[in-house]
């Protein structure tokens, strides 16, 4: 068969997409705070054959900019985050061939913790589990969690690939067949097959075993976004999806080709691992209405204070200190490697080198977080390929310009032609994420 396309919704469980403004868009459900919701959007994506509907997370509000949350609550910056684990029951309970993926941090949870809910949500989506491996990025989420600062960026690496070796271990903590479940015997289950983990390290301890059997897929499949250098060895060893966020086609290539060789050295088929760029699609009926959508979703609908606190948010730095038309200076880009990623790209956009504040507030959504295609669906369609094709991704992950329409329209409109072109199932052919993947099942190693 020829190589296909992965395609994973990318989904937030709250008031807005990844674009802030998103909540006022004229057609956006607001329902956010119920249930259908997302049934509603997961069960659209798997009509689409999407091979994942997966879920961001944030564990405080913005509240860097100004010190405060009440710039974030007036304009509606990502203020609601629910929790993710029941969203996800409620998605599996309304969908059957679907991957479902949630964000879990491995700087504020524990790996006994987390183990047992991505294993648990494993079984009951019979094999459909997947988990996005985040060290969380800021102050504002350390301080729910009794500290005053986030952990150092190596610091939490270190953690998280330590978080990864206890909980694979819980995952293999039973084997294949340990569940024997003869009523006439009253053998449930064999204790040779179902070990101890005894995991003593730096950060944890873990005695294990896991309370939950071993899963459909084995083990959860992994999904990582780091793109520092740390952050894509991590990728390299232990992720099965790698999410990207490259503007252009040829950072893009480079990124690619970068991780594969990585993975390769890891003693990993690159095959086997799926790199996949955050892209938006804005399709229309024509060129020019797809041009007149993006442009009110970005500059009619996000305020620029919203974009500075989504900004401070992640660069952990606080423009509230400066005025919309201060300049771009050299304190701001030496406080944070990511705050001088962002100018060097909005410089290259705007092709001039005198930036404001207000110019990095308007190309926050648009530049740091890969590609955007816009135009009618064969042009959308025509993008993606070039990507897929010259070895630039995978696959996407799909982000929302508003919801639910953004995906109703990609689904209907989009995904046919790639389907047409032989770059995308038309059917579900296994039944777990796994085989969706193309991607072996792991053994137990006991
Ligand atoms: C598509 C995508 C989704 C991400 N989702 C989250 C998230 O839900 N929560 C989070 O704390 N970080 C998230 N991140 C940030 C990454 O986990 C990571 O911190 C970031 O890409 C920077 O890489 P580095 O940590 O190696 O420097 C996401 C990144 C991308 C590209």
């Amino acid at each position: 068969m020829t190589r296909q396309m992965t395609l994973v919704g990318f989904m937030q469980a709250g008031n807005v997409t990844v674009y802030s403004g998103s909540w006022r868009y004229p057609s956006a459900d607001l329902s956010f705070l119920s249930m259908e919701y997302y049934q509603r959007i997961a069960r659209t994506l798997e009509q689409g054959k999407f091979d994942l509907v997966f879920f961001d997370d944030r564990l405080a509000m913005p509240g860097i900019y100004g010190d405060s949350v009440a710039d974030a609550v007036r304009h509606g910056a990502r203020p609601v985050k629910l929790d993710l684990t029941a969203v996800l029951g409620g998605i599996v309970g309304a969908t059957s061939k679907i991957g479902v993926g949630a964000t879990y941090s491995t700087t504020y949870y524990e790996p006994f913790h987390v183990a047992r809910t991505f294993a648990t949500l494993d079984h009951l989506s019979g094999g459909r589990a997947a988990w996005n491996v985040v060290t969380s990025v800021n102050d504002s989420e350390g301080q729910n969690f009794g500290r005053e600062a986030h952990v150092g960026h190596d610091e939490r690496y270190d953690r998280a690939h330590e978080f990864l070796e206890a909980t694979t271990a819980l995952w293999d903590s039973w084997e294949d067949d340990a569940l024997i479940m003869d009523r006439d015997s009253g053998e449930f289950a064999d204790p040779t097959k179902v070990h101890e983990v005894n995991h003593k390290g730096k950060w944890f301890r873990v005695r294990g075993p896991l309370t939950v059997p071993r899963t459909p897929q084995g083990r959860p499949a992994i999904l990582q976004a780091g793109s520092s250098g740390r952050g894509r060895e991590f990728a390299a060893e232990w992720a099965d999806l790698v999410f990207t966020a490259d503007p252009g086609l040829a950072v893009a290539q480079r990124h690619y080709s970068d991780q594969k060789e990585r993975i390769a050295e890891a003693g990993r088929d690159p095959e086997a691992v799926k790199i996949l760029p955050m892209a938006y699609a804005v399709v229309g009926e024509t060129q020019a209405i797809a041009e007149e959508k993006e442009r009110l979703f970005l500059d009619a609908y996000v305020h620029p204070v919203a974009s500075l606190a989504l900004l401070s948010e992640v660069m952990n730095y606080d423009f509230a200190k400066h005025d919309l038309d201060d300049p771009v200076t050299a304190e701001m880009t030496e406080a944070s490697s990511g705050i001088r990623g962002l100018a060097e790209g909005v410089k290259r956009h705007l092709g001039r080198d005198d930036l404001t504040v207000r110019d990095l507030a308007a190309h926050r959504a648009t530049l740091l977080q890969g590609p955007r295609f816009v135009g009618t669906a064969e042009r959308v369609a025509d993008q993606m390929q070039e990507w897929f094709e010259s070895r630039g991704c995978d696959g996407f992950v799909l982000a929302a310009t508003h919801l639910p329409g953004a995906f109703e329209e990609f689904v209907r409109m989009v995904v046919p032609i790639l389907q047409e072109r032989g770059l995308f199932r038309r059917e579900y052919e296994g039944s777990t994420l796994r085989e969706h993947l193309g991607i072996a099942r792991p053994g137990t190693g006991h």
